[in-house]
């Protein structure tokens, strides 16, 4: 069976390093080997308050970050998900196959829930909708960061759902693809925490759009520990093994490689050397990024791309209506 590929990064914030590692770099390299559909989820960026000035600013720059990052339009269809209609209707007719209790086991909606007064009811059955994202499009792989695996699971459960309930083989069964290195990335100032949009602390992040000098000083103060040994150990210095991870993301070098270049060399200039890395691979990327936003071709790339991908969402649409049982 021929792969096809889909994935998207939520417009809720400035994009780090951290979906960089976890998904961004990885959606690069694949398309060389599958059919593949790269998606702005705008509509689930929406179950946490979005302005509507920014929540459109964020779309058109991670839709730009897309094709700056290297992703080819030519072989992907790289498109918003609130201009194919047909994700929010399978997203309503997955919503109907799964159970409320399931959905309270996501710890990504405890992990958002959690503190808040009030949340929105789409915050609760997100992955359901997301489900109905990868299924849409018969994805056999799914490239995402360690935090999304449990959404990945429902995604599959829902499938082998559907097809022993309604009609075998409808839906291909998803895999996940998560990356060795780079799928979890830890925020600068607390290792315990992954590197996130939604923290406020900018210090906690290295965001693809920082200045060099930022970077630089960002990484000087990231939080590690007072053993002075440069080694991959997440139990007691998570600190040095996220470093070490990102280092690997933006080096290509083995973690292996990098304990060895620095043993008896001092977090200084690993640190040193860890932000030049990144800024070896930022820079090009923030230039092409800077000639790509705002241009006709971004228009032109995300009308055709919704076209394609409409296309392609519409065969499945209508077959899990029939299924069903709805007049066609
Ligand atoms: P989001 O920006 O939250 O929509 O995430 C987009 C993708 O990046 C998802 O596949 C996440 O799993 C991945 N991701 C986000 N943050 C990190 C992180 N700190 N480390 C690794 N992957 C991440
Ligand atoms: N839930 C993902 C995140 O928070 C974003 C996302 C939405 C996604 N739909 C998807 C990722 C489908 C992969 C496939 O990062």
């Amino acid at each position: 069976m021929e792969k096809r590929i889909l994935s998207g990064m939520k417009p809720s914030g400035e994009l780090n390093i951290g979906g960089y590692g976890g998904a961004l770099s990885q959606f690069v390299a694949m398309q060389e080997k599958a059919d593949c559909y790269f998606f702005i989820p705008d509509l689930h960026a929406v179950t946490v308050w979005q302005d509507p000035r920014e929540l459109r600013e964020r779309s058109m720059e991670i839709a730009a970050l897309y094709l700056a990052a290297g992703i080819d339009p030519k072989r992907s269809a790289v498109f918003f998900q609130s201009q194919v209609p047909a994700h929010a209707e399978l997203g309503w007719l997955m919503e109907t196959q799964t159970a409320v209790g399931e959905l309270g086991r996501m710890t990504q909606y405890k992990e958002k829930a959690d503190g808040r007064e009030s949340v929105s009811s789409a915050l609760f059955t997100y992955p359901a909708y997301m489900a109905a994202d990868i299924l849409l499009y018969q994805a056999t792989h799914v490239p995402v960061g360690d935090d999304q695996k449990q959404h990945l699971e429902l995604a599959r459960n829902l499938a082998v759902r559907f097809n022993s309930r309604f009609k075998k083989n409808l839906f291909t069964i998803p895999e996940p693809i998560i990356a060795g290195i780079g799928s979890r990335i830890m925020g600068l100032d607390d290792p315990s925490k992954k590197m996130s949009k939604s923290n406020p602390n900018r210090s906690s992040s290295i965001l693809l759009m920082d200045e060099p000098d930022d970077i630089r000083r960002k990484f000087a103060k990231a939080v590690t520990d007072s053993e002075g040994v440069v080694r991959c150990d997440w139990d007691r210095k998570p600190g040095i093994s996220s470093l070490l991870e990102i280092y690997s993301v933006f080096s290509g070098m083995t973690i292996g490689d990098i304990e060895s270049r620095y043993q008896g060399v001092g977090y200084g200039s690993f640190k040193e050397d860890l932000a030049e890395a990144v800024i070896a691979k930022l820079e090009p990327l923030q230039r092409s990024y800077r000639e790509i936003a705002g241009s006709e071709e971004l228009d032109r790339v995300l009308k055709d791309g919704a076209l394609r991908a409409a296309e392609a969402a519409a065969a499945t649409l209508k077959a899990v209506k029939e299924a069903m049982g709805f007049v066609v």
